[in-house]
Formats: C-alpha cells, structure tokens, sequence
C-alpha cells in the first residue's frame, strides 16, 4: 500500500448510534469539502427507525439505520471501515461477526475492557482474515483531507488549528487519543501537519502495532519523516526497531516513549491505560528509549525537546528542496463550519421568537407544574385537590374555592352519561360495533356534541347574558331570538318536559341556590322557560341551558369581568364541560359493546321511509 489508508472516497459503517461521534465526522466532511458522507450506515440492533438524521454542512440528510451488520454491509458494499463504537461487552462480537465481511477491510474497535483473552483471539482471527484492526480502546485514526474516524482530532477548532485537513508529510503513530491530538499540535506548529495518524489504543494487546503503521506509510511519498509516542509497558516500540534495522522503516523517525518518571515509582505503577505498566525492565519507558536512540531513531533527551527536534527536522526536510512539501501551508478560506442551533441557543449567541406561548403549564423543571403548583401537590387525595381543582388551574388558571369546584364537579358527574340512546352515545356505539378502536368510537360519539345534542351551554350563556345584559323582559327575548331565527339554546328537551322534569336540572339548580353568592342569569333563565313551557310542555329549561346559565353566575360570584366571561365563552369554554364529562359515558358505552362482542349493527331498514325517485336528467 503506497497511498494513505483512506481516501476522499472512503466510508464507514458505524455500529452504534452514536450521534456526536457521526456528527463530527459528517462535520469533518465539510470543512474539507467531502461530496459523499463519511458514514454510510448505521448499525443500531436495538433501534426502532430505519434512518437518522445529520447535518451534512447546512443541510440534513437521512443516514440509513440497519439491525445488524450483515444487512448494513449487503446494502452498502462500498463502506471499507467498520468503527465499532459498541460497548466492551458486545465489541469482541460485533468485531468478530464483521471479520466475514469481505468488503470490510479496516475496524476500529473503540471500547476499553475487553478482556485480553478475547483481544488475542480477535487479533489472531483478524490475521487470518487479512483485516486491520485498529484499537481497542482507540480513538481511531485520521488522513486528513480524507477522512477520519469518530471523534479523533477533537472539535472543528481544533482540527483546523492542528492542520489535519491535508497536505502535511508527517506520519504519526501514538498509543494514546488524548496524546494524539497533543502531538498533532505539536506537530502542526513546527510543520505542514500529517499525512495520516493511527493511535493504536492503549491495551496491552492492540491489534495492530506501531511497526505495522509506520511500515505502511514510510511508503507514501508525501510520508518525508515519522513521530512515534510510544509509552510504559509492552514491547511494541522493539518491533519499531526491528523494523528501522531491517530497512523496512527507511524514512527518519522521531520517537518518545512516555511514562519516564515510572522507573522512580514503586513498582506495580499502571498508568491510565491497560498497557501502561511495565512487566519487565525492557518494558520501562526510559528503556524503550534508550534501546530506541541506540537503534538510530531519533529520542530527545527529554520530552519537553521533542517540539524541537520535529522542528529541526522539518526543516532539514525543506533543505532537501523537496517539491512536494509546502513551505508554508496557505490558509485556504473555508466556509465555517455552521453552529449547531441548540448550542449557540444555549450559550445565548442567537435568538429566536417562539411558535407557542404556554400559560398553563411547565414540564421543563424537576416536575411539571399545573398553573404553578407541581404534579405531586395535586395528585393525591391527602393533597385537597380534585378533579375540579385541576380543571380550576389548567383551565382558567386560577385555583377556585371549593363551592365553585365543587359545582365543577357536580356538572361532570350530572352530565357523565345519559343511557344508550342518546345521539353520541348511540354513535359511539355503533361505532364501537364496526371494529373500530375506543379513540375512533370515543371521537364518533365526541363530534355528535353539537348545538342540538349537549352542545348548547356556550350558546345558552351567551344569550341569556345577552338578553339580561339588555334588560330584555322574556317576551322580548323569546322574540328576539325568533327574529334571529335561532331556537334558545338550552330551551327544549326530548323527553323530559313540565310534566317529566329532568331531575339532574332540579339539583343543580339546588346546589346553586344553596352555594352560589347570586343566581341572577338563572332566575332569569326560569322566567324564560315559564313563557316557553306555556307554550309547550317540553321547552323547559334543560341540562345544557342550565349549566350555561349557572356557569355564568359562578364567574360573577367569582368576580370575573364581563369580557373575560364573554371571552371564555365565545371560546366553547362550557361545551367542553360537557365533552370531558360526557367522555366517561362514551367510553363506558364503547367498553361495554366490546364485552358483549355485538355483531356489526345494521339499521333496520323498516325504520326508514324510502322515497327514491329517479334522478332529472340535466341536459
Ligand atoms: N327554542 C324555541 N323554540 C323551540 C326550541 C327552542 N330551543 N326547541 C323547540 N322549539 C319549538 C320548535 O320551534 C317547534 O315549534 P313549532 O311546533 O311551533 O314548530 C317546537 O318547539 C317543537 O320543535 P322540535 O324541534 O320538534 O322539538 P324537539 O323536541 O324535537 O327538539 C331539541 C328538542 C332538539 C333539544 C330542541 O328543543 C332544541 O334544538 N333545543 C335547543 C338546543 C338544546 O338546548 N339542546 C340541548 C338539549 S339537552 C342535551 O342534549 C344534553
Ligand atoms: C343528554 O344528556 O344526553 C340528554 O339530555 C339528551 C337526551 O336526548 O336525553
């Protein structure tokens, strides 16, 4: 291999769905102009959604989202690398389960604790597949311009100020990601930056070494030099000597093996990594670098000397006049990458007006809060609050005294059901008989609510108050809503009449007389229905018309003005008294035609007068 590992054209399948990491590839893409994403799909086994959204620059794209690797593989065959960001647990699986894929070619194994029996085997079975295992516990690697994996290089600011979008002639290897990116910095304020960068992984057993990488890119022409950061424990930078010696690394490296200061340590010292403790002298960092130096590798004296030394050389490298380096690198213009919405909104760099304005309700603390008073302080009976409470603050915003709650209740209760053959129940029914789910039979039944059918208490409040309002006697009432054309809402019922009452008016009725402070739209309501009734039994004052009428003396004995009462109602404010009570009988009827496991009704066809005639042709 004489070219770098990956290039503008390489992409990856990502097993996990790990939405920074891709996104910061995806980014990566776009600060060097990539046309094709770097991440072909996504493997997520425990996902529910076939896709996921990224930006690619300003712009979202969908990335496919398969259950295994195999379907993301057999649909994305030109995908070469598989960063497996897949827990310690499952990454020995996913990694062996992806050693069959021939199109696979490189993995990277990011996950730290995999037991070392498993690495050796999966480094062994690799070998024998002809794969390049990259990690574990590795951030990855980089060709930059070309591609990277996962998080390596940081954040865009720093990628961009460690050069890692091109055009360097180093070739760098180290054990650590942290230290990678600290090297890339290094190198790119002494240089023209990286040709390619693999950080090995800090296991003990890594499945590929030092060796290996710097073997492959002393064979790019654009490799002019290397810089290896080796570190405390394993043998691998022996291998890196091994190499230089035979000639198989011909190019100059530069290399430093941290973790010095743990010959001075007592012994048994594991640094941050797994590999990180020497279980030899060979295996000591001050070791490794002398028999490095020894070997003709180029080892400072000291760490803090190994800016210098990459400096010296680079600039030994420039003296050879080689055309393919860069003198200087020229800052190309690029776009800048666009922020991401809801950070720069946290930080307050950016503002934007909102679609909605909430005034009831806050689920965004600790707890959501009804009107201000949170869940738990309303939920339990011990807490006082009842349903008539919870329709005080959600709906009105404002926690009503307990007679007027009270009232709320009374009306949920009186209006709850009505037997089966009331217009919506009957709906909801009939509904429920074809099949249909209790949402869809609930909202049958629900739509039947109308201006005919418990659907007249808004235009009961609004015309009787208009008609009190004006000082209108009820004869002139009655007339004027004639004139209108609009029979009264709340007047006239069915089957209950003068002679029948309708008992639930009688108590609500009752309850107002004895709780409210004044029944003042009622009393009138009565004088209406005397002249209606007088002139039919069954126009009395019914259900609907009664709860309008109350609904408006409880808000004056509340002292509500008069435009937030005329607000509330042109809103359909009361109707939906009696959609939420009504509810619980709609769905008492559904539940029952359900247990009984009625057949599909059909009407009686005896039931309806059927006077078809033949249709006029227009010609
Ligand atoms: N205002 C004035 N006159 C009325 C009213 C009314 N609200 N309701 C009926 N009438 C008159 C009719 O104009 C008709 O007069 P006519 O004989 O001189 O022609 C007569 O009374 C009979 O009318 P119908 O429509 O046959 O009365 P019905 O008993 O069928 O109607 C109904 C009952 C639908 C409730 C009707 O009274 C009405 O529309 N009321 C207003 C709406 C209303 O309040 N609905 C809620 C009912 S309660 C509930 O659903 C929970
Ligand atoms: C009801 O509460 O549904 C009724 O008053 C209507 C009816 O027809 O009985």
């Amino acid at each position: 291999m004489t070219s770098p590992l990956f290039t503008k054209d390489t992409q990856a399948v990502f097993w996990n769905n790990n939405k920074k990491a891709i996104q910061r590839m995806l980014d990566y893409d776009f600060i060097i102009s990539r046309v094709k994403p770097s991440v072909a799909a996504i493997v997520h086994p425990t996902g529910q959604s076939s896709f996921q959204k990224f930006f690619f620059g300003n712009h979202e794209i969908l990335i496919p989202v398969y259950l295994t690797t195999e379907e993301a593989v057999k649909n994305h065959p030109q995908a070469e690398v598989l960063i497996n960001f897949a827990s310690y647990r499952t990454a020995y699986n996913v990694t062996v389960d992806a050693l069959r894929f021939d199109s696979i070619k490189t993995i990277t194994i990011t996950a730290e604790g995999i037991p070392e029996r498993l690495t050796r085997l999966l480094n062994h079975k690799a070998r024998i597949a002809g794969k390049i295992i990259i990690g574990p516990s590795t951030v990855g690697a980089i060709v930059p311009g070309s591609f990277k994996i996962g998080n390596i290089g940081g954040s865009v600011d720093n990628i961009i100020r460690s050069k890692l979008r091109g055009k360097g002639c180093v070739g760098l290897v180290t054990k650590s990601g942290g230290l990678f990116n600290e090297m890339c910095n290094v190198i790119s304020r002494r240089t023209s930056g990286i040709v390619e960068g693999v950080a090995i992984g800090g296991d003990r057993y890594p499945g590929s070494s030092f060796a290996e990488h710097l073997i492959r890119m002393d064979k790019y022409p654009e490799v002019k030099f290397h810089v290896m950061l080796g570190e405390v424990g394993g043998t691998s930078e022996y291998k890196v000597i091994e190499a230089v010696q035979n000639s198989n690394i011909t190019k100059p490296v530069i290399a430093w093996c941290i973790g010095t200061s743990a010959q001075y340590l007592s012994s048994e010292v594991q640094f941050g990594h797994a590999g990180a403790k020497a279980n030899a002298e060979l295996e000591q960092a001050y070791a490794k670098n002398n028999a490095m130096r020894e070997a003709g590798i180029i080892v400072p004296e000291k760490f803090n000397l190994l800016p210098k030394v990459i400096k010296d050389m680079y600039a030994k490298v420039l003296r050879k006049k080689q055309s393919d380096i860069a003198e200087e690198v020229e800052e190309e213009v690029i776009s800048p990458l666009p922020e991401d919405f809801n950070e720069a909104f946290k930080q307050g760099r950016i503002r934007k007006p909102t679609n909605f304005v909430c005034t009831i309700s806050d689920d965004r603390g600790e707890e959501a809060v009804y009107a201000g008073v949170p869940i738990s302080r309303v939920a339990l009976p011990d807490t006082g609050y009842s349903i008539g409470d919870i329709i005080s603050l959600l709906w009105f915003r404002k926690r009503y005294p307990k007679w007027a709650t009270d009232f709320l209740e009374t009306v949920l209760k009186t209006v709850a059901d009505h037997g089966p053959a009331v217009s919506g129940a009957h709906n909801a029914r009939v509904t429920a008989r074809a099949g249909k789910d209790v949402v869809t039979s609930l909202t049958t039944g629900l739509l039947t609510i109308g201006p005919r059918f418990g659907g007249a208490i808004d235009g009961a409040a609004k015309y009787f108050k208009y008609g009190l309002d004006h000082n209108f006697t009820p004869r002139e009432f009655i007339a004027y809503m004639k004139e209108k054309g609009i029979p009264i809402p709340g007047i006239g019922h069915r089957i209950k009449s003068v002679k029948n009452p309708d008992l639930r008016v009688s108590e609500l009725k009752r309850y107002a007389r004895e709780n409210f402070y004044d029944t003042k739209l009622l009393d009138y309501a009565l004088k209406v229905e005397e002249k209606t009734t007088a002139k039919k039994g069954n126009l009395i004052l019914n259900v609907d018309g009664t709860i309008g009428v109350l609904m408006v003396d409880l808000w004056k004995g509340l002292k509500y003005k008069d435009v937030e009462i005329n607000q509330y109602i042109e809103g359909g404010t009361l109707n939906a008294l009696f959609v939420l009570g009504r509810s619980i009988g709609f769905i008492g009827h559904i539940l029952d035609e359900k247990r009984l496991n009625m057949p599909m009704y059909r009407h009686d066809t005896g039931d309806v007068l059927y006077k078809v005639s033949m249709a006029e042709e227009i010609k």
